[in-house]
């Protein structure tokens, strides 16, 4: 047995052959006890790349749409930037030896197109592809199975100066990205994400202008969406063409949509934006349609930039779904128009009456249960994925350099407890990625919001410490059950 192939079998032993575990896991659902996991379940932590790798102009990587946006006056709380960020580029290692210490077996981490390519055209950079490959390889070393999302919001920049998200082109540039990547690791790894919360950047970044590229243009955010869309079904044919055997899911941020009153106006309002954030990129590619009810029907044609076909074009048979959830969505009917045709609301993220994070996020993990059950419609029998849950909470050091973060603790036992539910219910979830797997740069609020289950000192070396909630978290993984 070769080096590679001994990888490969490290990859199978690393819960990578997940089909029999399934079976089992479906089998055992209905039996679970409150807390208790389905035999084989994965337990894993989530970083992406821009939060944490740094280095970012180091061995041939290009420009990001991150690394312009951050530069921009007063993006940034504090004026961080993720030039360093927990330099895991170098210190990978030392982020492996966290997620042993957890007792975890699964790591999602993301690839930063602009180290592949770093102008987001043409061939690939051996120096960037290299880091992927050396990852890869000491966590399939250490047991531990890669989850790569392709697509964590780092657009190349020269692609967003071609028109970004909103110009069709960018699906097919996307496609080529994923084949690179699929030809480079798709002999040692299964299960690829396609995207990241599509929902969460092209809101953000086209619509609201808080996130890179910071563009505020409800009509380029529609044309982004389905891009997008179209991007999933190019890069799931991508992968596959690359390698027949790849598992090809992509990640969703889903949220329950409450409406602010029980009024008939501000119900409508939630309705319609919980299809446009729950359901505009998911159902497409599963389905070829959009939700009805969302954009005035004799203009979505337009809006969008759709062609002939492209019900086909869009659609990917995902064979697995990711879904992110934090916290409810506050929905009302407003007198004003959003900017998207027909949609008159206003929107608050986790705005609610319950006790909050850190971040102001509200916390309340009944939504969690409630929109597994309800995304279970439209993904059906498809394996589900927990990639990202968990919390803010900024606990520093004490004076023996612990970090006590019992909040965090009772976030995550209380969501866990609402997953075990869903699946003894019959949702039929293989796995939890706490987010996060330490702290990093989070986005537009820079270092000041601490999601980590690892503490990360950014004035001392990035010199990472496990936080009460991580002794913890790695007793929950090792029981496979809410301790
Ligand atoms: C999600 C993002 C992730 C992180 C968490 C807190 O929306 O996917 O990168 O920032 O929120």
């Amino acid at each position: 047995m070769d080096r590679r192939e001994m990888l490969k079998s490290g990859a199978a032993a690393a819960g990578v052959a997940l089909l029999p575990q399934l079976a089992l896991a479906a089998d055992a659902a209905g039996k679970l006890k409150p807390g208790e996991f389905p035999p084989g379940f994965l337990w894993g932590a989530a970083t992406a790349a821009y939060q944490v790798e740094g280095a970012y102009n180091e061995d041939g990587k290009g420009e990001s749409v991150w690394d312009r946006f951050v530069l921009a006056p007063g993006k940034i709380k504090n004026g961080d930037t993720g030039n360093v960020a927990c330099d895991s580029y170098h210190r990978y290692r030392d982020d492996i030896a966290l997620l042993r210490a957890m007792n975890l077996k699964s790591y999602r981490f993301s690839i930063a197109w602009t180290r592949i390519q770093p102008n987001g055209t043409g061939a690939a950079n051996a120096r960037g592809l290299a880091y992927y490959d050396r990852l890869t390889d000491a966590l399939l070393e250490a047991g531990i199975r890669p989850l790569p999302t392709l697509y964590h919001w780092d657009l190349p920049q020269e692609l967003e100066d071609r028109g970004g998200w909103p110009n069709r082109d960018t699906a097919a540039r996307f496609a080529d990205y994923a084949a690179i990547m699929g030809r480079a690791l798709g002999d040692r790894i299964n299960n690829w994400s396609l995207f990241n919360e599509s929902k969460a950047f092209t809101q953000l970044s086209y619509w609201q202008g808080v996130f890179a590229p910071g563009r505020k243009d409800a009509l380029a955010f529609l044309k982004a969406t389905h891009t997008v869309n179209l991007a999933h079904g190019s890069g799931y044919r991508a992968l596959k063409a690359a390698n027949a055997k790849l598992q090809v899911g992509s990640v969703y941020d889903v949220s329950p949509h409450i409406p602010a009153t029980d009024s008939p106006a501000d119900r409508a309002a939630a309705e319609a934006m919980a299809k446009l954030s729950n359901l505009w990129f998911v159902a497409p590619v599963l389905t070829g349609r959009y939700p009805d009810g969302v954009l005035p029907a004799q203009q979505q044609a337009a809006l969008l930039g759709w062609q002939s076909g492209d019900e086909q074009l869009v659609r990917a048979d995902l064979d697995f779904v990711g879904l992110n959830y934090y916290s409810m969505t506050r929905v009302a009917a407003s007198a004003q128009n959003s900017g998207v045709p027909g949609l008159n609301v206003t929107v608050d993220w986790a705005v609610g009456p319950d006790e909050k994070t850190d971040f102001g996020w509200d916390i309340y993990p009944q939504g969690f249960y409630d929109i597994l059950k309800s995304m279970q419609q439209v993904t059906g029998k498809r394996p589900i994925e927990i990639t990202e849950n968990g919390a803010a909470y900024n606990n520093k050091p004490d004076a023996t350099g612990q970090i006590h973060d019992p909040k965090r603790i009772a976030y995550l036992r209380a969501h866990l407890n609402a997953l075990s539910r869903a699946i003894a219910d019959g949702v039929p979830v293989r796995g939890y990625h706490c987010w996060s797997l330490m702290d990093n740069f989070e986005w537009a609020q820079g270092y000041s919001q601490r999601f980590g289950l690892t503490y990360v000192d950014f004035d001392n070396h990035q010199q990472r410490t496990l936080k009460e909630s991580a002794y913890w978290y790695a007793k929950v993984a090792a029981a496979n059950r809410v301790v």
